[in-house]
């Protein structure tokens, strides 16, 4: 297949699947990875009525069996790998006084484990099909923190680094694979407003204030903003940045 091929993790939704549209619309084949099963084919489904080129495959992203048996069936039925998007993340909350320790595993296994078997799986077919780009999708929190996102922070600080780790290897093994972070401020996706309405007024209120407060631009993001920093470093106008930390935040980190 002469068609690049992009492979989205949690793509059926909010970040995922904004990057999944600016994709196909920069003409490639995109993958739905997904835990959720309807609604990735939902996302197909809405990309082809485009005559956008789309797929879905069910994955967990902390399952190991999971991403060997995604792989293989993204080489054997469409031949490559192009870019790999590592979007799909739990966005849980905790201090250390409300966090268990199974909470801290949870995300984890998700935002951690699911990155580094991502790249333990997809680099390797990358780097059959000549390079590539990975995109990990970090946060604001994996640079600076807060203290009601304890495991969060440390699940998006551990990708921040882990992405360095991996560029430096790609670049030593000279297999034309670049490896990127992104870090997003808040932006309006299912993840952030599910957890806006299930919090009482009282609480949220002042936090999103705050939040929006601390924030230059004075707003929360949308998903196609970010979706389209991710086309930039999947294309080749990226083409001298790895291990670089893209924050996409309206400010929040300059400060
Ligand atoms: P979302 O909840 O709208 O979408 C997440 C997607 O990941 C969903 O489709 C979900 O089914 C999928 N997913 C969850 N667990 C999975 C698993 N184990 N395997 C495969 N897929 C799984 O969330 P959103 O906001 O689009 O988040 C995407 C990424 O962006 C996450 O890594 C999140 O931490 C990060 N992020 C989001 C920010 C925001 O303000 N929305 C800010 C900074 C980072």
């Amino acid at each position: 297949m002469s068609q690049q091929v992009a492979l989205i993790t949690g793509g059926a939704s909010g970040i995922g699947l904004a990057a999944a549209k600016a994709l196909a619309h920069a003409g490639f084949h995109v993958v739905i990875a997904d835990i959720q099963t309807a609604a990735a084919e939902a996302a197909v489904g809405q990309l082809r009525s485009e005559q956008l080129s789309a797929s879905a495959v069910t994955l967990d992203v902390s399952n190991e069996d999971a991403w060997r048996a995604a792989i293989d069936s993204v080489e054997k039925d469409l031949g490559r790998l192009d870019v790999l998007v590592n979007n799909a993340g739990l966005g849980e909350g905790g201090t250390l006084a409300s966090t268990t320790l199974k909470a801290f595993n949870r995300v984890m296994a998700v935002n951690v484990n699911g990155v580094f078997l991502g790249c333990k799986y997809g680099i390797p077919l990358m780097e059959r099909s000549g390079g590539g780009s990975v995109i990990n999708v970090s946060s604001i929190f994996g640079i600076v923190s807060d203290q009601l996102t304890l495991a969060y922070s440390a699940s998006k600080g551990a990708v921040r680094t882990l992405t360095k780790s991996l560029a430096l290897d790609c670049a030593d093994r000279g297999n034309g694979v670049r490896v990127n972070s992104i870090h997003p401020g808040f932006i309006e996706t299912p993840m952030v407003m599910n957890a806006a309405a299930a919090t009482p007024a009282e609480v949220i209120d002042p936090y999103v204030a705050r939040t929006v407060g601390q924030t230059p631009m004075g707003r929360f993001g949308q998903p196609d903003e970010l979706g389209d920093v991710i086309a930039f470093l999947a294309s080749d106008a990226s083409r001298f940045m790895t291990g670089s930390e893209v924050t996409v935040d309206g400010g929040f980190t300059a400060r």
